[in-house]
Protein backbone atom coordinates (compact mmCIF):
# COMPACT_ATOMS: atom_id res chain seq x y z
CA UNK A 1 0.00 0.00 0.00
CA UNK A 2 1.51 3.28 -0.97
CA UNK A 3 0.76 6.23 1.61
CA UNK A 4 -1.04 9.06 -0.27
CA UNK A 5 -2.50 11.30 2.21
CA UNK A 6 -2.25 10.83 6.52
CA UNK A 7 -3.45 13.31 8.87
CA UNK A 8 -4.35 13.50 12.33
CA UNK A 9 -8.29 13.56 12.94
CA UNK A 10 -8.57 14.17 17.22
CA UNK A 11 -7.60 13.30 20.62
CA UNK A 12 -9.86 11.33 22.57
CA UNK A 13 -10.05 10.86 26.27
CA UNK A 14 -12.24 7.66 25.95
CA UNK A 15 -13.72 5.37 23.25
CA UNK A 16 -17.30 7.09 23.38
CA UNK A 17 -15.61 10.36 22.00
CA UNK A 18 -13.82 8.81 19.08
CA UNK A 19 -14.55 9.04 15.40
CA UNK A 20 -17.57 6.89 14.33
CA UNK A 21 -16.28 3.55 13.49
CA UNK A 22 -17.51 3.62 9.53
CA UNK A 23 -13.91 2.32 8.20
CA UNK A 24 -11.08 0.11 9.65
CA UNK A 25 -9.32 1.10 12.05
CA UNK A 26 -5.33 -0.20 13.53
CA UNK A 27 -4.05 0.47 17.06
CA UNK A 28 -0.70 0.95 18.05
CA UNK A 29 0.62 0.20 21.91
CA UNK A 30 3.62 -0.52 23.77
CA UNK A 31 5.40 0.44 26.67
CA UNK A 32 6.54 3.70 26.73
CA UNK A 33 9.84 4.48 24.87
CA UNK A 34 9.47 1.62 22.50
CA UNK A 35 9.86 3.39 19.26
CA UNK A 36 6.02 3.99 18.39
CA UNK A 37 5.84 7.73 17.48
CA UNK A 38 9.24 6.89 15.08
CA UNK A 39 7.31 3.51 14.17
CA UNK A 40 4.11 5.60 13.19
CA UNK A 41 5.84 8.19 11.74
CA UNK A 42 7.95 5.48 9.20
CA UNK A 43 4.92 4.35 7.73
CA UNK A 44 3.21 7.17 7.50
CA UNK A 45 5.98 9.18 5.90
CA UNK A 46 5.66 12.08 8.23
CA UNK A 47 8.67 13.44 10.43
CA UNK A 48 6.36 14.56 12.61
CA UNK A 49 2.93 13.27 12.77
CA UNK A 50 3.25 11.45 16.04
CA UNK A 51 4.84 13.83 18.16
CA UNK A 52 6.62 12.60 21.39
CA UNK A 53 4.82 13.19 24.00
CA UNK A 54 6.56 15.57 27.30
CA UNK A 55 5.74 13.95 29.84
CA UNK A 56 5.31 9.96 29.41
CA UNK A 57 2.29 8.66 30.65
CA UNK A 58 0.48 11.74 31.89
CA UNK A 59 -1.70 12.50 29.14
CA UNK A 60 -3.64 9.46 28.03
CA UNK A 61 -5.30 10.14 24.93
CA UNK A 62 -6.59 7.52 21.88
CA UNK A 63 -5.03 9.73 18.77
CA UNK A 64 -6.55 9.25 15.41
CA UNK A 65 -4.62 9.67 12.09
CA UNK A 66 -6.93 9.29 8.38
CA UNK A 67 -4.86 7.30 6.44
CA UNK A 68 -5.30 7.46 1.97
CA UNK A 69 -8.79 9.01 3.30
CA UNK A 70 -9.86 4.87 4.25
CA UNK A 71 -8.46 3.57 7.46
CA UNK A 72 -7.55 4.94 10.87
CA UNK A 73 -4.49 4.53 12.33
CA UNK A 74 -4.91 5.22 16.25
CA UNK A 75 -1.83 6.00 18.51
CA UNK A 76 -2.61 4.81 21.69
CA UNK A 77 -0.87 5.69 25.30
CA UNK A 78 1.98 3.64 26.34
CA UNK A 79 2.12 1.27 29.33
CA UNK A 80 4.82 0.10 31.36
CA UNK A 81 6.31 3.18 32.79
CA UNK A 82 8.69 2.85 35.68
CA UNK A 83 6.86 4.84 38.03
CA UNK A 84 3.32 5.82 37.39
CA UNK A 85 0.83 6.95 40.04
CA UNK A 86 -1.35 4.10 40.83
CA UNK A 87 -4.30 6.61 39.27
CA UNK A 88 -2.60 6.93 35.76
CA UNK A 89 -2.37 2.91 36.05
CA UNK A 90 -5.71 2.44 36.44
CA UNK A 91 -6.64 5.00 33.86
CA UNK A 92 -5.29 3.13 31.34
CA UNK A 93 -6.56 -0.08 32.35
CA UNK A 94 -10.09 1.25 31.94
CA UNK A 95 -9.45 3.22 28.97
CA UNK A 96 -7.68 0.35 27.04
CA UNK A 97 -10.26 -2.20 27.87
CA UNK A 98 -13.01 0.15 27.01
CA UNK A 99 -11.76 0.95 23.66
CA UNK A 100 -10.54 -2.94 23.42
CA UNK A 101 -13.96 -3.92 24.32
CA UNK A 102 -15.95 -1.21 22.19
CA UNK A 103 -14.30 -0.31 18.82
CA UNK A 104 -16.29 -2.58 16.78
CA UNK A 105 -14.15 -1.56 13.20
CA UNK A 106 -11.34 -2.87 15.46
CA UNK A 107 -9.39 -4.81 12.67
CA UNK A 108 -6.11 -5.45 14.76
CA UNK A 109 -3.93 -4.62 17.75
CA UNK A 110 0.14 -4.02 16.64
CA UNK A 111 2.24 -4.57 20.06
CA UNK A 112 5.36 -2.85 19.62
CA UNK A 113 8.15 -5.16 21.91
CA UNK A 114 11.55 -3.64 21.75
CA UNK A 115 13.79 -6.39 20.02
CA UNK A 116 17.33 -5.63 21.80
CA UNK A 117 15.19 -6.67 25.24
CA UNK A 118 14.48 -10.25 26.89
CA UNK A 119 10.92 -10.65 27.11
CA UNK A 120 9.39 -8.18 29.72
CA UNK A 121 6.74 -8.92 31.50
CA UNK A 122 3.84 -6.21 31.10
CA UNK A 123 4.88 -6.70 26.85
CA UNK A 124 3.49 -10.10 27.81
CA UNK A 125 0.69 -9.82 30.26
CA UNK A 126 -0.30 -7.20 27.39
CA UNK A 127 -0.22 -9.71 24.72
CA UNK A 128 -2.13 -12.25 26.94
CA UNK A 129 -5.13 -10.30 27.60
CA UNK A 130 -5.62 -9.64 24.36
CA UNK A 131 -5.60 -13.15 23.44
CA UNK A 132 -7.94 -13.60 26.33
CA UNK A 133 -10.38 -11.11 24.91
CA UNK A 134 -10.01 -12.51 21.44
CA UNK A 135 -8.57 -9.30 19.80
CA UNK A 136 -6.74 -9.92 16.88
CA UNK A 137 -3.21 -8.88 17.42
CA UNK A 138 0.30 -8.85 15.45
CA UNK A 139 4.03 -7.92 17.56
CA UNK A 140 6.01 -5.60 16.04
CA UNK A 141 9.57 -5.61 16.92
CA UNK A 142 11.30 -2.03 17.07
CA UNK A 143 14.49 -0.87 16.99
CA UNK A 144 16.22 -3.45 14.79
CA UNK A 145 19.38 -1.59 13.59
CA UNK A 146 20.40 -1.29 17.32
CA UNK A 147 22.16 -4.78 16.94
CA UNK A 148 22.92 -7.34 14.47
CA UNK A 149 20.39 -9.33 12.66
CA UNK A 150 21.20 -12.75 14.37
CA UNK A 151 20.37 -10.66 17.59
CA UNK A 152 17.33 -9.70 16.78
CA UNK A 153 16.69 -12.91 15.85
CA UNK A 154 17.80 -15.16 18.72
CA UNK A 155 15.76 -12.34 20.67
CA UNK A 156 12.94 -13.14 18.97
CA UNK A 157 13.33 -16.89 19.27
CA UNK A 158 13.14 -16.19 22.98
CA UNK A 159 9.96 -13.91 22.72
CA UNK A 160 8.63 -16.67 20.53
CA UNK A 161 9.55 -19.84 22.92
CA UNK A 162 7.93 -18.24 26.36
CA UNK A 163 4.50 -16.99 24.56
CA UNK A 164 4.64 -20.62 22.83
CA UNK A 165 3.62 -21.60 26.53
CA UNK A 166 0.37 -19.47 26.71
CA UNK A 167 -0.46 -19.79 22.58
CA UNK A 168 -0.82 -22.29 20.03
CA UNK A 169 1.11 -20.63 17.59
CA UNK A 170 3.13 -17.08 17.19
CA UNK A 171 0.83 -14.28 16.08
CA UNK A 172 2.20 -12.48 12.84
CA UNK A 173 5.07 -10.55 13.85
CA UNK A 174 7.72 -7.76 11.80
CA UNK A 175 10.96 -6.58 12.41
CA UNK A 176 10.94 -2.97 11.89
CA UNK A 177 13.71 -0.15 12.44
CA UNK A 178 12.40 3.39 11.95
CA UNK A 179 15.95 4.50 11.37
CA UNK A 180 16.56 2.55 8.34
CA UNK A 181 13.00 2.45 7.56
CA UNK A 182 13.00 -1.24 7.92
CA UNK A 183 9.57 -2.81 7.82
CA UNK A 184 7.08 -0.71 6.95
CA UNK A 185 5.77 -2.07 3.42
CA UNK A 186 5.30 -5.59 5.46
CA UNK A 187 2.79 -3.57 7.92
CA UNK A 188 1.35 -1.70 5.44
CA UNK A 189 0.72 -4.56 3.17
CA UNK A 190 -0.82 -6.14 6.22
CA UNK A 191 -3.12 -3.61 6.75
CA UNK A 192 -3.88 -3.28 2.77
CA UNK A 193 -5.13 -7.33 3.12
CA UNK A 194 -7.29 -6.91 6.98
CA UNK A 195 -8.89 -4.06 5.03
CA UNK A 196 -10.52 -5.83 2.59
CA UNK A 197 -12.41 -7.87 5.45
CA UNK A 198 -13.99 -5.02 6.86
CA UNK A 199 -17.47 -4.42 6.35
CA UNK A 200 -17.55 -8.38 6.63
CA UNK A 201 -18.54 -8.25 9.78
CA UNK A 202 -19.77 -5.32 11.28
CA UNK A 203 -23.74 -4.30 10.06
P1 LIG B 1 7.06 7.72 24.23
O1 LIG B 1 5.95 8.30 23.39
O2 LIG B 1 7.90 8.77 24.87
O3 LIG B 1 6.61 6.68 25.18
O4 LIG B 1 8.08 6.96 23.25
P2 LIG B 1 7.80 6.23 21.88
O5 LIG B 1 7.46 4.81 22.11
O6 LIG B 1 6.88 7.02 21.02
O7 LIG B 1 9.27 6.22 21.27
P3 LIG B 1 9.95 7.24 20.27
O8 LIG B 1 9.51 6.98 18.88
O9 LIG B 1 9.80 8.61 20.79
O10 LIG B 1 11.45 6.74 20.38
C1 LIG B 1 12.14 6.67 21.61
C2 LIG B 1 13.64 6.79 21.34
O11 LIG B 1 14.08 5.67 20.56
C3 LIG B 1 14.00 8.02 20.50
O12 LIG B 1 15.23 8.50 20.95
C4 LIG B 1 14.09 7.46 19.09
O13 LIG B 1 14.97 8.22 18.28
C5 LIG B 1 14.64 6.08 19.33
N1 LIG B 1 14.20 5.15 18.28
C6 LIG B 1 12.93 4.87 17.93
N2 LIG B 1 12.87 3.96 16.94
C7 LIG B 1 14.16 3.67 16.63
C8 LIG B 1 14.78 2.78 15.68
O14 LIG B 1 14.15 2.08 14.89
N3 LIG B 1 16.14 2.73 15.69
C9 LIG B 1 16.89 3.49 16.56
N4 LIG B 1 18.20 3.36 16.50
N5 LIG B 1 16.35 4.32 17.46
C10 LIG B 1 15.01 4.42 17.51
MG1 LIG C 1 5.52 8.52 21.48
Amino acid sequence: MKIKSARFIMSAPEWQKCPKPTIPEYAFVGRSNVGKSSLINMITEKRDMAKTSGTPGKTQLINHFLINEEWYLVDLPGYGFAKVTKTIRENFDNLMKGYIANRDNLMCVFVLVDSRLEPQKNDLDFINWLGDNGVPLAIIFTKADKQKPQHTAANIDVFKSVLLQYWEEMPTYFVTSAEKKQGADEVLDFIEEANKRFGKFIV
